[in-house]
Order: structure tokens, then C-alpha cells, then sequence
């Protein structure tokens, strides 16, 4: 196989003025197709081209509707392979545009499963093209052991050779890869950083109540595997409302412009900040993971946000 080249370079930490605490983001949509699921991606494809489970003759599949396909498009693209996405009708239209102009065959399942969702569909329909089709690798960011490394080796690296000190660290969950990689790799340089999870209510993943959510990118419907790596010293929940609300405030009172994942977790830092100001000189960080634009018609349209709960 071509190598497989490496487009990533650290992103940028931004410091952001909150009463009390020393908040910094770091700004994940600042990796060259745009989100965090770029080092999953790229971690992922790498190691198993080094295994040898990735070759010049394979095709990728992978069920996503969002960062990590279109992350797997481009890097399928650099190294000459061949990647087949299985979406569902809830895809965001600038993520079907991408990926239709990246991937000459783009699988969409039309069918419900049995909870009413399409994940159960789209799992089903990767399963039959990777015994349909010769030299097939599947991805698999839900499993996937490598996605938690990439956040270890790489986004973790990062943060430990960029700052001095870190108290808290707040880590939206979805596959938890980010979680787990980032906890330990923290935890290692800083033993007594707290690492706080953030998860969306009407998620699964910390055992509460399933509802129907509208964000994508934030937590989950079924307990990911990849969690039982985390280190985990608290849990917020936030509503889809606070979400929203916490995106236009970063927007309009700190000029970052970012995804459904970063306001979730801006939302638990707001949240969380008198804990946090209990502690002597809190020095809290959060990953900005995508970009605002395929949330305008969402989360930045208050028509659409009056009618969340
Ligand atoms: C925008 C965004 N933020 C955060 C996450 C959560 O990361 P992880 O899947 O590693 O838990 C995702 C995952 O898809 C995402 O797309």
C-alpha cells in the first residue's frame, strides 16, 4: 500500500476568559477535514496497514454519518484506496455532499430497525458488503482499540507538551476513544487531573433513561466497549437546550464558532464552575471537536432550538 501519509499537525489551544478558572479550549477543527475524527482515522488506517489487515488491493466500510466517514474519505483518498460509507436519511447534507464526491459508491440504508432507529440497519448492511466484498476492512470505531490510541499518542501528546498544568479536563463521550486515550495519557503526567465525562441526557452510556437526541457526535444509544479503558472522576449530563444555548454564547462571547460536542462541554464547564473555583487555581480544558457549519440549521437556528426541551 502507498503510505499512508500523515496530514496532521498539533492544533491550537485557545484561552478563553471565565471568572475563576483558567479555561482553555483546544481546537480540533483545526485538523484538515475538519474534526478530532481525524486522528481516529488516521491512527486506525495506519496501524492496520502496518498489521497488514490494510492493503493497496482493500475496500474500507465503515457506518458513520458524520466526521470519522468523511475523515476515512480523504485519508482513503491520499493513500489510492477504495472506502464505501453506509449512511442512513438522517445524514447532514454537507456530510452526503463530501462524502458523494469522495467515494465513487456511498451505501444508503432506507430501512428502520426495530428501535426505530438505523444503526442496527447500517451495522446489518456492513456486515453483508464485507462478506460481499474481496479484500474488505472494516474500520469499526466502535471497537476499535487504535481509535483510543490516537487520542493517547496524539491528541493527549499534545496537550501534556503544550501545558504546563491542568486540573480538569472535561471530554465529551460518544465511541468514548477520545475518553479512554486522553484519560490515561492525562492521568500519566498529571495524577491528580480530574477528568470529567460529558454526556447528553436521553444517552445510554453512564445508565440513564433512553430519549430521542438530535445532536450528533455526543453519546450513544447502546454502552460503547471502548469506555472500560477510561479513567473517570465525575460524570455531567446536559440537555439538548443547554447545548444549544452554550454554542451561541461560545460563538458570541469568545469567537469560537464549533460543533453540538464543544457547547455540551462548555455547558458542563458552566455547570461545574463553582466546584472548580473551590479548587485554589483551576486550570480546565475542553476539545473543541468540530466546527459550527453543519450545525447552522440546528443548533444556531432558534426557531429549531425553541422546540428542543
Ligand atoms: C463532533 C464530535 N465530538 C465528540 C465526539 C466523541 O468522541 P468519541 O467518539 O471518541 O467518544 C465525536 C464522535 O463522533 C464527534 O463527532
Amino acid at each position: 500500500m502507498h503510505a499512508l501519509r500523515n496530514i496532521l499537525k498539533p492544533t491550537p489551544i485557545a484561552r478563553l476568559q471565565m471568572p475563576g478558572i483558567e479555561l482553555y479550549a483546544k481546537l480540533e477543527y483545526f485538523n484538515p477535514v475538519g474534526s478530532l475524527k481525524d486522528r481516529t482515522a488516521y491512527w486506525i488506517m495506519r496501524r492496520a496497514a502496518e498489521r497488514g489487515d490494510l492493503r493497496s488491493d482493500s475496500t474500507i466500510i465503515e457506518s458513520s454519518s458524520g466526521n470519522f466517514a468523511s475523515a476515512v474519505a480523504t485519508l482513503s483518498q491520499l493513500a489510492g484506496l477504495e472506502f464505501i460509507p453506509v449512511i442512513d436519511p438522517n445524514i447532514a447534507g454537507i456530510y452526503e455532499s463530501f462524502l458523494r464526491r469522495a467515494c465513487r459508491r456511498v451505501v444508503k440504508v432506507e430501512e428502520r430497525d426495530d428501535t426505530g432507529g438505523f444503526l442496527k440497519t447500517r451495522l446489518k448492511r456492513v456486515a453483508e458488503l464485507c462478506r460481499e466484498i474481496p479484500n474488505s476492512y472494516w474500520t469499526d470505531q466502535y471497537g476499535n482499540e487504535d481509535g483510543m490510541r490516537a487520542h493517547y499518542e496524539l491528541t493527549g501528546g499534545e496537550i501534556v507538551e503544550a501545558m504546563e498544568e491542568l486540573t480538569h479536563v472535561f471530554i465529551g463521550v460518544s465511541t468514548a476513544g477520545t475518553i479512554s486515550g486522553l484519560s490515561r495519557r492525562l492521568k500519566e503526567r498529571w495524577p491528580a487531573i480530574k477528568i470529567i465525562a460529558v454526556d447528553a441526557v436521553g444517552s445510554v452510556i453512564f445508565g440513564g433513561q433512553p430519549r430521542k437526541r438530535h445532536i450528533p457526535g455526543i453519546g450513544a444509544s447502546v454502552a460503547p466497549a471502548l469506555l472500560q479503558h477510561a479513567i473517570i472522576d465525575d460524570v455531567v449530563m446536559v440537555r439538548e437546550k443547554e447545548t444549544a444555548e452554550a454554542c451561541q454564547e461560545l460563538l458570541e462571547r469568545h469567537g469560537v464558532f464549533a460543533g453540538g460536542s464543544s457547547g455540551t462541554c462548555y455547558a458542563a464547564i458552566k455547570k461545574y464552575s463553582e466546584r472548580m473555583q473551590a479548587h485554589r487555581s483551576a486550570k480546565a480544558l475542553f476539545l473543541c471537536a468540530d466546527r459550527g457549519t453543519a450545525y447552522l440549521d440546528t443548533l444556531y437556528d432558534r426557531k429549531w432550538v425553541e422546540r428542543l426541551e
